[in-house]
């Protein structure tokens, strides 16, 4: 069976014809318009019937038949090919879909934890220290940079580690990574593996517990003091590595004590253990003076510091760092030695321009003053609405708090989102949720304004106990 074909072929546009003629007819023959077995007319037969070149006819011909839509035949012509399945017509492409996901719906005054203030980030100033780093002449930027981060970056950092948190390191500690579970995860592949078991808070960050658990670890439960972690059941745990968040407990928010401190880094001494310090909001403190880290304590190279950028900075650079103990750096570069940075040259570069200009500093002094003030707006709304039915927790620091209220928590959030706010559950932070206290919900405040924080408190109380 011979065909005519009658494309309509548009010589002023860009697409040469012969590819307009092979698009049309390979969407013919997709469709079923030109079925299986037929024979496409020749090629002097097409060129003259549409004013078109010989070449332009074969051109498209043999485009069809390197892709398998038809076969040359001597002597009888070009012969459509059946096509195994029916394609999905092109133009209608959709992505394949798994299991739909019910979309949350937004709610207007949302306490998510881990949304910033973006109200008061210095774009201007970040756009230029972008553009001042794309137009830098060096080539690192533009390649893959140095493997354990931006140099210039990494001596900032040491710099404002020493300042602000008492951490005294050398470049060569250093590790920039994209994210703590990056770093965590790098951790995971790089310290002996001493039966792969890991002693974490529990309640704890439940981001890095997930890393461990891919990683193949098991997590040994440590349960909290009013001051913290419990000693007594880490040095139970056996375990070789811990996994804490000395400076600002998470999610409960005390301060581990300089006695327990101390004590934390002589059970690492004495058991040949690493710690992990998740350092990860210590620059918001609001009341008292800011805690040094664990890290400035640690005189035995046991501490393994964690900083990120995603509290201080912006969640989307995607930046954080590991400040390793110098018996372990040696053993980094031989076991990364053929891996590539993880994040972008030219995000650590303007980084390192922010930090290097003063940008940085001034952004944390106006960013602990912008929270602090959202902070005692929550604090006070919260006490102006409810009065004693709500027990705040771990009220003097970072970016959220807590709520304990003697009530469902789901039920708690079902009726909050009824009246547009939304608050968050608690249980995934420990490692077993059915062990979880079923009266606490998190409220993270970073991102709301302080009218929407009140205005958000005030419904909180409509829906709970009007
Ligand atoms: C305890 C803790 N550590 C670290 C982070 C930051 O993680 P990242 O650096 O991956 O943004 C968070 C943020 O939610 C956190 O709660």
């Amino acid at each position: 069976m011979m065909i005519e074909l009658t494309p309509f072929l548009n010589k002023t546009v860009r697409t040469p014809l012969y590819i307009q003629l092979y698009q049309y007819i390979k969407k013919e023959i997709e469709e079923g318009g030109i079925p299986p077995g037929t024979l496409l007319p020749s090629i002097r037969y097409l060129s003259r019937h549409l004013h078109i070149s010989k070449n332009t006819v074969e051109s498209a011909y043999q485009q069809l038949t390197a892709e398998g839509y038809t076969e040359s035949k001597p002597r009888s012509g070009i012969k459509v090919l059946p096509l195994e399945k029916p394609l999905v017509p092109s133009g209608h492409f959709t992505y394949p879909e798994r299991q739909k996901r019910e979309e949350e719906p937004a709610r207007r005054y949302d306490f998510q934890y881990g949304d910033i203030d973006l109200d008061h980030f210095p774009f201007k100033t970040w756009k230029k220290c972008l553009q001042d780093a794309m137009n830098s002449d060096s080539p690192d930027l533009f390649l893959y940079g140095d493997r354990q981060g931006d140099k210039g970056l990494r001596a900032e950092l040491a710099k404002y580690l020493f300042q602000a948190r008492g951490v005294r390191c050398s470049l060569e500690q250093i590790v920039v990574c994209s994210g703590t579970q990056s770093a965590v995860s790098l951790l995971c592949q790089l310290l002996p593996s001493n039966g792969r078991v890991v002693a974490a808070e529990n309640p704890g960050y439940d981001g890095v517990h997930s890393v461990f658990l891919n990683h193949g670890y098991t997590i040994r439960p440590i349960g909290l003091e009013p001051d913290g972690i419990d000693l007594s059941q880490l040095a139970e745990s056996r375990a070789k590595l811990a996994y804490i968040t000395p400076s600002h407990q998470f999610p409960y928010g005390m301060v581990l004590p300089i006695q327990k401190r101390l004590k934390l880094l002589k059970w690492a001494d004495q058991n040949d253990a690493y710690i992990i310090e998740d350092d990860y909001d210590s620059e918001f403190r609001y009341q008292g003076q800011p805690i040094p880290s664990l890290k400035a304590l640690d005189t035995k190279e046991n501490v393994i510091y964690l900083g990120t950028f995603s509290k201080c900075f912006l969640p989307s650079a995607r930046l954080s760092y590991i400040v390793l103990p110098e018996r372990l750096t040696e053993q980094f570069c031989e076991r990364f030695g053929r891996y590539s940075q993880s994040s972008s040259p030219m995000i650590q570069r303007a980084m390192y321009l922010f930090m290097k200009e003063g940008f940085f500093e001034r952004h944390i002094r106006k960013m602990k003053k912008v929270y602090q003030e959202k902070h005692q707006t929550l604090i006070s709304a919260i006490e102006k609405h409810f009065g004693h039915e709500v027990n705040i927790i771990g009220e003097k620091a970072g970016l959220h708090i807590l709520m304990e209220i003697r009530r469902d928590i789901k039920d708690l959030i079902s009726k909050a989102e009824k009246h547009d706010v939304k608050v968050y559950p608690v249980s995934d932070f420990w490692i077993d949720p059915n062990e979880s206290p079923s009266s606490i919900v998190m409220a993270g405040f970073g991102g709301l304004s302080e009218q929407d924080i009140e205005e958000g408190v005030k419904r909180l109380y409509q829906a709970w106990f009007a």
